[in-house]
């Protein structure tokens, strides 16, 4: 088939306009197509071993395994996904005896997939309430709800330093500025992309002041696991829990299962009696039915494996331990190299941020600078992935980051 290299007159696909490449997967794009070999991918938040791989963990591979051997169909899942492992979701998110007339779980393509459709459902069911956002917050939030048309709006998260959390500022935005029946979206732990969680006490006080201005929250819980393990990481929900009778809480199992590929998430709608956990479930379905009418099994199948199996479980907390303490030894070479490669500056904040990420404080344009003279590809915000550095590099990056600033 000839291909024109100019728009061809009278054709309706010719006024479409090239879309901006995404701020974050557009730059692992950009890193894939650039063939210098020292170059280093710090944007994305997919987590790196000391070989630069992003490893399979042994228990999905024994999972797997044991899939390969058991499995006996691939006929299609019912909508809301595959039942052991809503069941285990349900226990991981929200403890052992939540039963599943407190909470729906619908299983979804990752994170991100649960978010449009816990974003679809507010839509589809609130009206177009304003969503709260923290500010700064993961770019794709924003994206996500335009795409289901909901208004967003920003409370404030960090102080003006971007190390730390501004939790009057945030009190007072929320109480204040939030009216009752709006929506807002929370980082349960490992804030994207500051790394600043807020304290058990902090939470309890956020809680509160949500439960007394009527807010309704969505949780995005991706990194659980990642901070300071795994029940350490649910203080958040669990406080706002306590106080705040309905939620959706959209997790994801990319990160503490590696599973990213997979695309393995959920959506757990809390409400307070059964009947309308019920009717919740039933709108969530038809959410999913009319986007991808039914999601993927193999990823899921995996979570449910490993959580079915006490040995497998055991393996599978001891990995997920090792990558946390591993990302915050890559935080502590990281700020020892930088003490050591420019005396004035202290990046000892690092070593209290939870998660992949932090602000470096590197401006735009040297953002810019490290990618096109050091092959260093960083998030134009400054936001740097930790669990991407590696020991064996460190000294290299610190010194190229050195150099630019
Ligand atoms: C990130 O923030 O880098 C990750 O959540 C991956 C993504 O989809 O953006």
């Amino acid at each position: 088939m000839a291909v024109s290299s100019q728009p061809v007159a009278g054709s309706l696909l010719a006024a479409v306009s090239p879309a901006p490449p995404d701020a974050i997967l557009g730059l692992t794009e950009a890193f894939n197509g650039d063939d210098r070999r020292d170059k280093m991918n710090l944007s994305v938040g997919v987590y790196k071993d000391a070989d630069g791989i992003t490893p399979v963990m042994r228990c999905v591979k024994d999972a797997e395994q044991i899939l390969v051997e058991t499995e006996k169909t691939k006929g299609y899942l019912s909508i809301d996904g595959l039942p052991d492992y809503r069941d285990q979701v349900r226990r991981l998110v929200f403890g052992r005896d939540v039963t599943a007339d407190q909470v729906a779980i619908v299983q979804a393509p990752g994170g991100t997939g649960a978010l449009r459709i816990a974003a679809d459902f507010i839509g589809s069911q609130f009206g177009s309430p304003r969503v709260w956002l923290p500010s700064p917050t993961w770019a794709n939030h924003n994206a996500i709800l335009s795409a289901a048309r909901l208004p967003a709006e920003t409370y404030r998260y960090l102080s003006g330093d971007r190390t730390s959390l501004d939790l009057t500022g945030m009190l007072e935005d929320l109480t204040d500025k939030a009216k009752p029946g709006e929506i807002v979206l929370l980082h349960a732990c490992c804030h994207n992309p500051s790394g600043v969680d807020p304290d058990a006490d902090q939470w309890k006080q956020i809680a509160e002041a949500i439960a007394a201005a009527k807010l309704f929250p969505i949780i995005d819980y991706a990194y659980q696991g990642f901070g300071d393990g795994l029940d350490q990481d649910s203080v958040g929900l669990k406080a706002l829990l306590s106080v705040i009778p309905e939620a959706i809480v959209c997790s994801s199992y990319s990160k503490n299962f590696g599973l990213y590929s997979e695309r393995v998430g959920a959506v757990g709608l809390v409400a307070a009696d059964a009947t309308t956990v019920a009717a919740s479930l039933s709108q969530l379905k038809t959410i999913v039915r009319s986007n991808y009418s039914n999601p993927p099994r193999h990823g899921a199948a995996i979570v449910a494996t490993v959580l079915g199996d006490e040995a497998l479980t055991r393996s599978w907390k001891k990995e997920l331990m090792e990558m946390r303490l591993r990302i915050h030894r890559l935080r502590e070479l990281f700020v020892e190299g930088m003490k050591a490669t420019t005396a004035d500056r202290d990046y000892s904040f690092l070593l209290s941020q939870k998660g992949m990420f932090s602000f470096s404080g590197l401006t735009p344009m040297q953002v810019d600078q490290l990618r096109t003279e050091h092959g260093i590809y960083i998030v134009g915000s400054g936001r740097i992935n930790v669990a991407g550095m590696n020991e064996n590099r460190m000294d290299w990056l610190c010194e190229k980051i050195a150099a630019v600033l």
